[in-house]
This record gives C-alpha cells, structure tokens and sequence, in this order.
C-alpha cells in the first residue's frame, strides 16, 4: 500500500508508492521496467504519487485531469531543461546551442519544420526509401530496428541538416547512437557520472562522434566544393575576434539532441508500426488495400503523404498509443506546485507518462488491443484533450510531430505498396526493450520481404475523409497556452489566421470571420497539431 500523506507547503504530500527500499528507493524497480513501476503507482496511488530514485523524489500524475495541470503549468514553475540532468553527458558541456530553449525551437522551425518545406522533405524521404531498398531484390529478411535505424538516420541529417552532411554518414553511426542511448540507464538520472559499462559506452560513443564530425570538416577543408549545409555553416560561423562561434564537440551536440528528439523517436515507431500491421494481419490488408487505391493513378508519394491516408494514419497513431517511444515526460519544481489538495514542493520532480495514459481504460475501451478503428471520425479517440500523449502536450508538445506524421505515412506507402512482409520470429518474442529510459524495441525484431507481385488495384480509395461543411456565422476561439505557433493554421487558412514572429503565437485575424471561410476554418481547427484552436457559434 502507499504511504499516508503528511501535510506539505499547504497540502498534503502525495502517496509515496510502496516498496520503497532503504537508500535506492524505487531505482532498480524502474531500471527493471520503467512501464511495470509507473503502472503499479498508477493502481495503487491513482491519479497522483511519488516514487524515489535514490533520494530524488519523482511525483507522477496520471489521468487526464492530473495531466492538464502539469501540461498547463508555466516554465518557471515546472522546468523541462534541470529535469533531465542525465542528458548533459550525452550532449556535450556548455549549453549546446547557446540559446534559450525558446530560441532554439524557433530556429528549428523556421530552419526545417516549417509548412512549407514540408513537400521538400517528403521527396528526400521517398528518395531514402528508394535508396534503402534497391538492393532487396526478391525476397530476404532483415532486423526492423536496425532498417528503420538507419534509413530514419538518412532522412533526419537529410531533412534537418542538409543533403551533402547526410551524405556523410553512414550505417556505422546507427551503433554510435546505440551506444549514446545507453545514457539514458535509469543509474544516469541519479548520477550521469558513475562508471558503470552503460555510461562508459556513452561516453566512448561520444569521442567517437566527434572525432568524426572533426574528420568531415577536415576532409572538407581539403577539397574546393562548395558546402551549404546548416553545420558546414555554423562550422564556419565566426566571432569578432575571429575565433569560431561554435567547436566541433558543440557541432556534435547539436547533432545528438536533433537526433534524440526526431531518429530514435520515429525509428521506434516505424519499427512497432511494421510489427503491429503483421500481427494484425485485417488491419495490414485494410492499410494495403488503401494505398493500393490512392497510387492507383500513380501520384507522387511526396505529394499523397503530406494529405490524408486515414487508414494508415489510424494505425500510425495506435502504434504510438501502445508504444509512446518518450515514456516519461519530466520537469523540475522550481516553486511549489499545488494539485487539488496536494503539494509537490520546489526541488521535486514532477512528471507524466505517455505509456500510462495511453493504456487508460477510461478513454480508450479495450485499451490493450490495436484498434486503429478507434480514431476513424465516429470516434476519434485521439482528440480526447490531455489523454492521448504520444506527442506530449501543452506549451512543449512536439514540434515535430506532423513531420513525423509525413515521414511514416511516406515511408509505409513506398514499402506497404512494392513488398510483402511477415515476422521471422515466434510472436511473443516481439517486445520493449526497457534497459533505458528511452525505450526501444527488443532486439532481434526480424521480419521477412518479399516483392509484391500484381498489385489488386482500385481507383476509390477505401475511406474517402470527411469534408467540412460551409456553416452559419462562427468565432474562432485560441487557447494561447496551447499554441506553438508553427503555423499550420496560417497555411490552411491565410486570410484568418498570422503568426506573430516576435511572440510565436497565432492571432486570429477579425473577430466574425466571413461564414465563407467557415470550411477553411474547420481545416485549421482539425490541423491545428495543438488543439489550441476551436470554433464557436
Ligand atoms: C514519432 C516521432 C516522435 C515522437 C513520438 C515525439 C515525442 C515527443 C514528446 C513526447 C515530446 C514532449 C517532451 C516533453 O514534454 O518533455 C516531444 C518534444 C519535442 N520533439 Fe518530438 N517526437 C517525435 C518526433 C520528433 C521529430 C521528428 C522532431 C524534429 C524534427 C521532434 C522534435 C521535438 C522537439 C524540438 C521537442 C521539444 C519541444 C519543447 O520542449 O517545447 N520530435 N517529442
Ligand atoms: S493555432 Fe495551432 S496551428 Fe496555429 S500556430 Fe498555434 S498551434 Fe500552430
């Protein structure tokens, strides 16, 4: 049972789960299992509990009210940058991008996650995907995380950095950032220093990268081409004293933290999505049969992942339900923060998890099933505000999460259309690999190919989307904490909706839009990533 609570800064301390051993508290329980620990504090605490890393209180809140409140809360309240202290070795000393954290999330949308760079982006990723699978030939069998690994590696340093540094690289960097995962052992979040195997990889990884980011700019130096990508650029960026702006271990950091948040996260998910269609086999014949209805009249791949493939996008999503690759979202209590009657004091942490709420019976029914049927329109289960997490939520929700939705519906249409696949091994071998905070899939994950030979061809697709309706007179309501400012109205709809560049958020341009644009105005509401936006009559 949990402990009874005490009174705390006002309120009651939350429920500290049981179990809770003498100097390491919960710590080899989570290093066992992350999933297992944070599912029994959920059942036995409910919608707010603690648990100890060796002396580190973490508070977990669970439910989707719980998780408004944390999703909601300020920067200066509950800090994402101090909760991850296990992240600085892997990065590098010295703030990488020597830029606030808002800074740099506006630079890399406006560098690469913007609208409409979006096309660009779907023709490299067709391209890669091409690329990777030229040589399969007929029929053969490979390990899913380690295909997904490194072509995700391709298309991220492609899309995020440019064409020539991604010619650069090559499968020996999928190890590498292997071996950097290894960072994330459940030891690193209470002392990212210790010298344990998994930390010393880390650390070796780390040398290796440079030195080989080192040997590019070198290799570059030498010959007369002319280079163009972001890190040739910020390689080349220099101070008024003319010493370099950024060095190449800084370089290197940069590279690691794009990767973390756009490679492991979308190779995870391609991965589990592959597997989940093949042990669904009416869902992969339902996806199969979709796309083969909208290439029927052979239209470009770039262009048909950037609009709707429902099917394959329900599937999408249910594979991030089950498996969030980002189990844990954590801040850290800069001043006390107060929930209903309890208090979680400064110097705790405060956290959410995506694995949890995601398999909560009270938003989604028979939540251990894949059943992508759960967000087809009658249902949409997605939709539920602060329930469904794969992306995060609120002011820190992921920015790039549309361009991971573009690349995996890019990716599956070209390899769902030219090959057959099935798994290679016994079901049940198929799991989490939960060794690390990030988790991944279990290794060996293989699966077999073989080429598709007559595609069984359509021309209706086999859910036509749901088209909005011009309506009566309407106000377009912004929930600011929510909007991020990417854009994605303004595109859908220019003549409603502008982003401020100073402030990063949407203003909503007149306050009675003409009922003409209602139809364009449901199409923000709907692509708003953030749900930041809805309409009133
Ligand atoms: C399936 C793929 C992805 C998943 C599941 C995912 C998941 C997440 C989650 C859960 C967060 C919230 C973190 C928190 O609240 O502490 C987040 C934030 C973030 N993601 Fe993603 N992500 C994905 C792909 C990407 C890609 C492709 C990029 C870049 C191109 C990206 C860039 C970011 C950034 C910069 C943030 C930080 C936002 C902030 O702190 O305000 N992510 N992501
Ligand atoms: S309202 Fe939504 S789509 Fe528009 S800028 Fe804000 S978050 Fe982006």
């Amino acid at each position: 049972m949990a402990a009874a609570s005490e009174l705390r800064g006002g309120g009651a301390s939350p429920p500290l789960l049981s179990r809770n051993r003498p100097l390491l508290g919960h710590l080899l329980e989570l290093r066992r299992n992350p999933l297992a620990l944070m599912g029994r504090l959920r059942e036995e605490c409910g919608e707010i509990g603690e648990f100890n890393l060796a002396g580190n209180r973490i508070v977990l809140f669970t439910g989707a009210e719980a998780q408004e409140a944390f999703f909601r809360a300020p920067d200066e309240q509950l800090d994402q940058a101090a909760a991850y202290p296990f992240m600085k070795p892997i990065f590098g000393e010295g703030v990488v991008f020597d830029a606030t954290p808002e800074q740099r999330k506006q630079a890399m949308r406006n560098q690469s996650l913007r609208d409409k760079f979006m096309r660009g982006h779907a023709e490299v990723i067709a391209g890669e995907v091409e690329r990777m699978i030229e040589g399969w030939g007929e029929r053969g069998e490979l390990d899913a995380l380690d295909f997904f690994s490194e072509l995700t590696l391709y298309t991220s340093s492609a899309c995020l950095i440019g064409r020539q540094f991604r010619d650069e690289l090559g499968p020996e960097y999928v190890s590498i950032f292997k071996d950097l995962e290894r960072g994330t052992d459940a030891f690193a979040y209470v002392n990212p220093y210790l010298p344990i195997p998994a930390l010393r990889a880390r650390d070796r990884a780390r040398k290796v990268l440079v030195a080989k980011i080192e040997a590019v700019f070198r290799r570059r130096e030498a010959d007369a081409a002319e280079y163009t990508d972001l890190f040739h650029i910020l390689h080349n960026l220099k101070r008024e004293d003319g010493t370099r702006r950024y060095s190449d271990d800084q370089i290197t950091g940069m590279f690691i933290s794009m990767m973390f948040a756009g490679h492991h996260t979308t190779s995870v998910t391609a991965s589990w999505c592959l597997l989940e269609l093949l042990m669904n086999p009416s869902w992969l014949g339902k996806t199969v049969a979709e796309l083969d209805a909208i290439y029927a009249d052979g239209r470009e791949v770039s262009y048909q992942a950037l609009r709707e493939i429902p099917l394959l996008e329900c599937a999408l999503k249910e594979t991030l339900r089950l498996h969030p690759p980002l189990v844990i979202l954590m801040r850290k209590v800069l001043y006390d923060f107060h929930y209903k009657g309890w208090t979680v004091p400064a110097g705790h942490t405060a956290a959410v998890s995506p694995a949890i709420s995601n398999r909560m019976s009270e938003y989604f029914p028979d939540a251990e099933r894949f059943a992508p049927e759960r967000y087809l329109p009658d249902r949409e289960e997605d939709k539920q505000a602060f329930a469904w997490l794969p992306f995060g939520g609120g002011r820190h929700r992921c920015i790039g999460a549309a361009f991971a939705m573009m690349q995996l519906k890019t990716i599956f249409s070209i390899l769902l259309s030219r090959y057959e696949f099935e798994l290679a091994q016994p079901v049940e071998s198929y799991g989490n690999d939960v060794s690390k905070m990030v988790v991944a899939v279990r290794q060996p994950c293989r699966v077999r190919y073989r080429r598709r030979k007559a595609m069984a061809r359509s021309s209706q697709p086999a859910v036509a989307g749901s088209e909005p309706a011009a309506g009566d007179a309407f106000r377009i309501r912004v929930d600011l904490d929510l909007c991020q400012g990417h854009g994605v109205c303004a595109s859908e709809a220019p003549t409603l909706f502008a982003v401020d560049r100073q402030t990063s958020k949407v203003t909503v341009l007149g306050t009675r839009p003409d009922p003409e644009l209602r139809e364009r105005a449901e199409l923000a509401v709907r692509h708003c990533p953030t749900r930041a936006l809805s309409i009133e009559e």
